[in-house]
């Protein structure tokens, strides 16, 4: 098992065979799922973790697996990744992002893993800037953002270039963003 980066409560690490059925119910869940146009069997998820762990062995971005240390349950997903957005987000641009099963909400783990993902980001990889998106009413994504220190940026909103006319609902996207600078200013006392 190879372990990206932790926290106290968490190890972010490469996805492995056995957190399929897990990995399946984060893309298959209702509550899970709700801004979410479409839905993976257990087939389409694991190629889709075949996928992951590629981008992530190719190019070290992408969502990785998020296990709670003390019981060594996978809760969830974590990660920096390469949007590929044009023209909505520039090329290059990297996001940080979160999915976690609703038995984990609650707990701090999202804003917990994703501010280790910003230092990966920022401190250990030197980007200029790190985004996070949303759909407008997911306030429970939005809120991790905010806790994060990131900053909405209303005139970055967009309408998501992949979401089907089916579900007009989820098209408008909030864009909020944090820079190096911001980041290094935020935590300089450390
Ligand atoms: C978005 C999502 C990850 C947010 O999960 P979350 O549990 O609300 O966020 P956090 O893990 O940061 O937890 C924060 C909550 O834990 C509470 N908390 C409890 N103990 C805590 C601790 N030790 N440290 C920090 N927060 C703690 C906070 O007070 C906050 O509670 P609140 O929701 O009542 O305000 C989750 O709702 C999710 O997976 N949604 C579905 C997928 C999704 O929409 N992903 C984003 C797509 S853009």
């Amino acid at each position: 098992m190879t372990i990206i980066a932790e926290t106290p409560r968490l190890a972010i690490r490469n996805w492995r065979p056995d957190d399929l059925d897990r990995f399946w119910l984060l893309n298959s869940d209702e509550t899970v799922m709700e801004f979410f146009p479409g839905r993976r069997n257990r087939e389409q998820s694991a190629e889709m973790m075949t996928r992951l762990t590629e981008t992530i062995a190719t190019t070290g971005y992408g969502f990785f697996a998020l296990e709670r240390k003390d019981d060594a349950a996978l809760i969830g997903f974590v990660g920096l990744a390469r949007t590929d957005l044009e023209p909505a987000l520039p090329k290059g641009a990297v996001e940080v992002g979160w999915r976690l099963l609703p038995e984990y909400w609650g707990s701090g783990y999202a804003t917990e893993s994703a501010q280790r993902m910003l230092r990966l980001g920022f401190e250990e990889r030197g980007l200029p800037e790190i985004v996070s998106f949303a759909v407008e009413n997911n306030i429970r994504s939005t809120a991790v953002m905010r806790r994060l220190g990131m900053t909405h940026a209303p005139e970055r909103d967009f309408d998501h270039p992949r979401i089907p006319d089916t579900h007009p609902h989820l098209k408008r996207h909030v864009h909020y963003a944090m820079t190096g600078d911001e980041w290094r200013a935020m935590h300089a006392d450390r």
